[in-house]
């Protein structure tokens, strides 16, 4: 068995430590869980081990002996190949050139590239994945989100016949997948572990990790907690070792029963993606959406935004039509938190003060009012445990987790009538997802209603009142609370609608 050492790993940004002299021992053929809260380091320490950040200070070693890493080209020479949190695609170009990105490309002749070959093998990559569905000469900017991340993993995979890769470095990368491709990756990670490569794997669901991890390592903020074999522990001392508190549940339970004015009504609506639409929500409702990869949640999330064009049936928000754009549903209080933060929702480049208060700026009257900005950027940001260093941070600089908490600081500030959660809580940590379903709850007593999508089924299940099952744009079923079991839900999305 091999082993590599990763020791005295430590980065201060502006003098605050985001690492302290953290060790990692990784051996071949084992998974490594790397585990932690929003903030505590884990993608810090990635970037050590890429070479993309500069550390303060590392030493790496294999078998024993020193192995010099100064940069990113030392550590794909050493084998280390990584899939990073952020997803860095070139939109423009074919899914095949993404996927060699980081090899020279094959030449006929000597000197014009071989196209043919090209696809060849971005095609045998995907396929090694399960991902044959993939048009590899498609831009890949146009590949929902699931297919790009298999595309990052088939990259990865490809640049590895160059020299034998040592080790799989993968920071969430479930986050932006459905359930289904979540079961293609895990075989792909036991494949790479029966070659005898190391994995080190980032995630925040902790059921995923006692499923397929050997070990884990916990940090907290930026320090060394514990390493454990998987086998020697449990969920509450992993959880307990990240937070220092203790999870007796996962949902916070509802508590006050369900209002008894409609909020939404829909009546067989047809849309040009959406069929057989016909529900309603009361207020305080929460209503789950699942199903499948691209089963038509986003677009019926997005319905209320005003996007989509209804072509018949009938359809009312508070006994008026549906919000007709984007700017009409903020106007009457339609809050959206959508699957995409990084491009749909945030300025990276902006401070967190003005990613909160951006959108509510004409609650605040005609002339600039910075003291009540920074106060209410403060209150929400405190509602939601926001972890930065100021208001004034831009928000490119927070950790995956937190950016996701400033969107939902902003949706809640509006004080909605209707919030629509398009996975809210993907990459957020175990402590911060508790927080956030408590304001869900907090919101549905106050009487907003709730559409809420996530692949994460424990959390429908968790948080909803009731499930509607998509089947390919089409409503499947519409489950009342005792007809939702974990098992029975998952039957549904592959039955369809002829299992009704
Ligand atoms: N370029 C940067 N400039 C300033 N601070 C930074 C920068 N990059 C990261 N940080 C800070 O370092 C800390 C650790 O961030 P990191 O991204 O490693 O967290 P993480 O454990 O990956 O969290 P998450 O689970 O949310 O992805 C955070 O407080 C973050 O704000
Ligand atoms: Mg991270």
């Amino acid at each position: 068995m091999q082993s590599l050492t990763f020791s005295n790993m430590s980065k201060a940004f502006g003098g605050v430590p985001a690492l302290a002299d953290v060790t990692l021992n990784l051996s071949s053929g084992r998974v490594h869980a790397l585990m932690g809260e929003n903030g505590a380091g884990k993608s810090t320490l990635i970037k050590l081990i890429a070479g993309v950040l500069k550390p303060d200070s590392i030493s790496v070693s294999k078998n024993g002996s020193p192995l010099p890493l100064n940069d990113a080209r030392d550590a794909h020479e050493a084998g280390f190949r990584f899939i990073h949190q952020e997803l860095l695609i070139v939109p423009q170009v074919s899914v095949a050139e993404n996927i060699l990105l980081s090899r020279d490309l094959p030449h006929r002749f000597g000197f014009a590239v071989n196209w043919n070959k090209v696809q060849a093998i971005a095609e045998e990559a995907l396929a090694f994945l399960g991902a044959t569905h993939i048009d590899v000469t498609l831009p890949a900017g146009d590949l929902p989100a699931g297919d790009k991340m298999m595309m990052k993993i088939a990259a990865a995979l490809v640049s590895a016949d160059q020299n034998e890769p040592v080790l799989y470095v993968l920071d969430e990368p479930t986050a932006a997948l459905t359930v289904e491709e979540s079961e293609m990756l895990f075989d792909v990670i036991e494949r790479l572990k029966a070659k005898g490569t190391a994995i080190l794997y980032v995630s925040h669901r902790i059921d995923e990790i006692l499923r397929i991890c050997d070990d884990v390592t916990v940090l907290r903020d930026g320090e060394f907690v514990t390493t454990n074999e998987i086998s020697k522990t449990s969920k509450a001392d992993i959880i307990e070792a990240m937070t220092g508190r203790d999870f007796k549940d996962a949902y916070p339970k509802r508590e006050i029963s369900i209002g008894t004015e409609t909020i939404v009504r829909l009546k067989n609506v047809d849309t040009t993606n959406l069929h057989d639409l016909s529900f309603e929500i009361r207020a305080g409702e929460i209503l789950g959406v699942s199903g499948l990869a691209e089963a038509g949640q986003t677009q019926l999330l997005k319905l209320f935004m005003g996007v989509g064009k209804i072509k018949s049936g009938t359809a009312s928000f508070i006994d008026e039509e549906l919000p007709g754009s984007p700017s009409d549903a903020w106007a009457r209080r339609v809050a959206y938190i959508p699957r995409e933060r990084r491009g749909e929702a945030l300025c990276l480049d902006m401070s967190v003060r003005a990613n909160i208060v951006l959108p509510h700026l004409s609650d605040y009257g005609f002339y600039a009012k910075p003291w009540l900005e920074n106060k209410d950027a403060h209150k929400f940001g405190a509602k939601v445990r926001l972890k930065s260093n100021d208001v004034s941070q831009p928000v490119g600089q927070l950790s995956g987790g937190n950016q996701q908490k400033i969107v939902f600081a902003r949706a809640i500030q509006g004080n909605p009538k209707l919030l629509l959660l398009d996975e809210p809580t993907r990459g957020v940590d175990i402590g911060a997802k508790y927080d956030i379903y408590l304001l869900v709850r907090e919101l549905s007593a106050r009487g907003c209603s709730v559409i809420l999508t996530s692949t994460d089924l424990p959390e429908v299940l968790g948080m909803c009142d009731r499930v509607l099952v998509m089947h390919e744009g089409r409503q499947a079923h519409l489950l009342e609370r005792g007809e939702m079991e974990s098992a029975d839900l998952l039957s549904h999305f592959y039955n369809g609608h002829q299992a009704s």
